[in-house]
């Protein structure tokens, strides 16, 4: 048997059974996350998959950086739940590949902005932020007034089949057609206007 003092003394078992515990100590917290119905099934049927215009406004969010200024996860603590509403839930991210949770607050949390400015308030904020808020400092993103080019969306869908979203063939096929003749001002103000629904309808 080793005793205390000699796996102490040795770096070799040391790192061995550290690496050991520590893993024993990991895979009991995080595996049974993959079967507990509260983080992998939509937290209620308002949660659906993102149609294609919404998907295609969710990559450009992805592409344009949105993420280093904005979280879409709301804190369970008084003071964001009375700003923001209701706190996250991982019931409401199960068709998010991959999260836009983020930690970074330059501007605000945007898990729950759907629905709370209109369509063209968002679309003059994106263009030149200044018009509607004079202090921001977001930048303008006065190119996204331009049409939506997404030849692979269908094939984007599929890829998102592939890891649990259940997108019909019927959606996929119709794909290209629903994005077709969008800008991708419209496919961004679309996917903000969706985000946080599910738990602000069901109150
Ligand atoms: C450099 C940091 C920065 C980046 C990058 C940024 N934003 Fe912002 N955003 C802010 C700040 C600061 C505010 C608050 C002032 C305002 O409303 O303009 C804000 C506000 C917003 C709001 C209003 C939120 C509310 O509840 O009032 C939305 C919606 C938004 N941003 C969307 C976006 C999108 C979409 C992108 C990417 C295309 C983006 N932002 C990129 C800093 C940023």
């Amino acid at each position: 048997m080793l005793t205390h003092e000699q796996i102490e003394k040795n770096v070799g078992w040391m790192i061995v059974l550290t690496v050991l515990i520590v893993s024993i100590g990991g895979l009991v917290e995080i595996v049974p996350l993959f079967f507990q119905t509260s983080t992998t099934k939509p937290v209620n049927e308002l949660v659906k998959p993102y149609d294609p215009v919404r998907l295609a406004g969710r990559d450009i969010y992805i592409r344009e950086g949105c993420y280093n200024c904005h979280s879409q996860m709301i804190r369970p603590f008084r003071a964001e739940t009375e700003r923001y509403g209701h706190y996250s839930v991982a019931g409401e991210f199960v068709y998010d590949h991959p999260f836009q949770w983020g930690s970074k607050r330059t501007g605000p949390d945007l898990a729950r902005v759907g629905g709370r400015y209109s369509d063209q308030w968002h679309r003059i904020h994106l263009l030149n932020p200044r018009d509607v808020v004079p202090e921001s400092n977001m930048p303008a993103y006065y190119w996204l007034d331009r049409p939506l080019k997404e030849p692979n969306i269908g094939a984007k869908m599929e890829a998102l089949r592939k890891v649990g979203v259940p997108y019909s063939d019927e959606e996929i096929a119709g794909a290209a057609q629903a994005v077709e003749g969008k800008t991708e001002l419209d496919a961004v103000v679309a996917y903000l206007q969706g985000l946080g629904l599910a738990l602000k309808q069901a109150r």
